[in-house]
């Protein structure tokens, strides 16, 4: 297939070409695309140098694939004049993701909604993707009735630009400096953490935590369930952790919980607290899985479980999801 990647120079493109690379994706020729910024540099592939362009109206002629990680206004510009040119588009942006023509999709949980595409298919955010990957599974076996979702969020989210500013900041701090001027968050976030991971609407949540809503009924196609979420970045640069309560229809305890996780897919149980075995980010980097440890009844809420997810937002919570779509494609 000749697959294009638009986006291809950042943190979630180059772990996309490394991704494809792993699992042996049948790229026949590759199309590395970035701004005018990027053009001309050379990205390594498959052993190969290949030279990354500025995209443009002909970059997509022929391509089969386009993987999208540029941001929004590069995904609404160019996922158009890709489509039209017959290419199918995954993109890692939010701008398609609740559009109603517009699958959103998170292989292990609703991989049947691939082939209801018009040319475009959107990959989740990815803190959403972790939780729905744990969650699914229980919900087909007890029913869903409530979540709340606490996360704690690495700066790789951002890009690259985030994790040089958590680098070079978290240095100026030990070096008893004030942090630089901020240009990526309202704050400095070396050694600090912020509830505030996008802007705030008339009600207190941000965007990030509707996306969490949103996003999680549309997956598991449960448009109803009541979903609370609350989104905070902290000083970690790679992998998303998260804490999530759920309450089920019906009675659930911990093993049954860890026995149907064990089997999920895409899922790793790592839940032994008593040797201080539970999922972290740093454990998680460069990983596949989506880990889940602390499985505990929650104290306050009948048929209701506490539990801990990890994922690295670049691989699960990006590049691999995408990937992973394309193969099923
Ligand atoms: N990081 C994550 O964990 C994560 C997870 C899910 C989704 N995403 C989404 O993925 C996208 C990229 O994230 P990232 O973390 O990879 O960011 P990044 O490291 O800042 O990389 C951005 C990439 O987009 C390219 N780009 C920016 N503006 C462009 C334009 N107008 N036209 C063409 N290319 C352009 C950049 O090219 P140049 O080199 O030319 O500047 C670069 O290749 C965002 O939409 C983000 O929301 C990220």
């Amino acid at each position: 297939m000749k697959v294009a990647v638009l986006g291809a120079t950042g943190l979630v493109g180059r772990e996309m070409l490394k991704v494809l690379e792993q699992r042996n994706f049948p790229v026949t020729e590759l199309v590395p695309l970035a701004s005018e910024r990027s053009a001309g540099k050379t990205l390594e592939f498959q052993g190969a140098e290949h030279t990354v362009h500025a995209v443009g109206d002909d970059s997509f002629e022929g391509v089969n694939v386009a993987l999208f990680s540029a941001g929004g206004s590069a995904s609404k510009r160019w996922a158009p004049v890709a489509v039209a040119a017959g290419a199918v588009v995954i993109d890692n942006s939010s701008v398609w993701r609740m559009d109603p023509k517009v699958p959103l999709v998170v292989p292990e949980v609703n991989p049947g909604d691939i082939k209801e595409h018009n040319g475009i298919i959107s990959n989740p955010n990815c803190t959403t993707i972790q939780a729905v990957v744990a969650l699914y599974p229980l919900h087909l076996k007890f029913g869903l009735n409530y979540v709340a979702y606490s996360t704690y969020q690495s700066v790789s989210g951002t890009g690259t630009d985030a994790m040089l500013t958590l680098e070079s900041g978290s240095r100026s701090v030990l070096d008893g400096r004030e942090p630089a001027t901020q240009i990526v968050y309202p704050h400095p976030i070396a050694f600090d953490l912020l509830p505030h991971i996008g802007s705030f609407d008339s009600d207190g949540m941000t965007e990030e935590e509707w996306k969490m809503v949103r996003e999680s009924r549309k997956i598991m196609h449960l448009p109803e369930l009541k979903i609370s979420c609350t989104a905070v970045r902290v000083p970690v640069f790679k992998g998303h952790g998260e804490t999530i309560i759920a309450k089920f229809d019906n009675p659930i305890t911990p093993e049954e919980a860890r026995e149907i996780l064990k089997s999920a897919p895409g899922v790793v149980v790592q839940d032994d607290p008593a040797s201080s075995d539970y999922p972290r980010p740093r454990y998680c980097e460069n990983k596949d899985p989506v880990f889940v440890g602390r499985i505990r009844k929650d104290m306050g809420r009948r048929n209701a479980l506490s539990m801990w997810v990890v994922s690295d937002n670049v691989r699960k919570g990006a590049a691999l999801n995408a990937v992973q779509i394309a193969e099923m494609l």
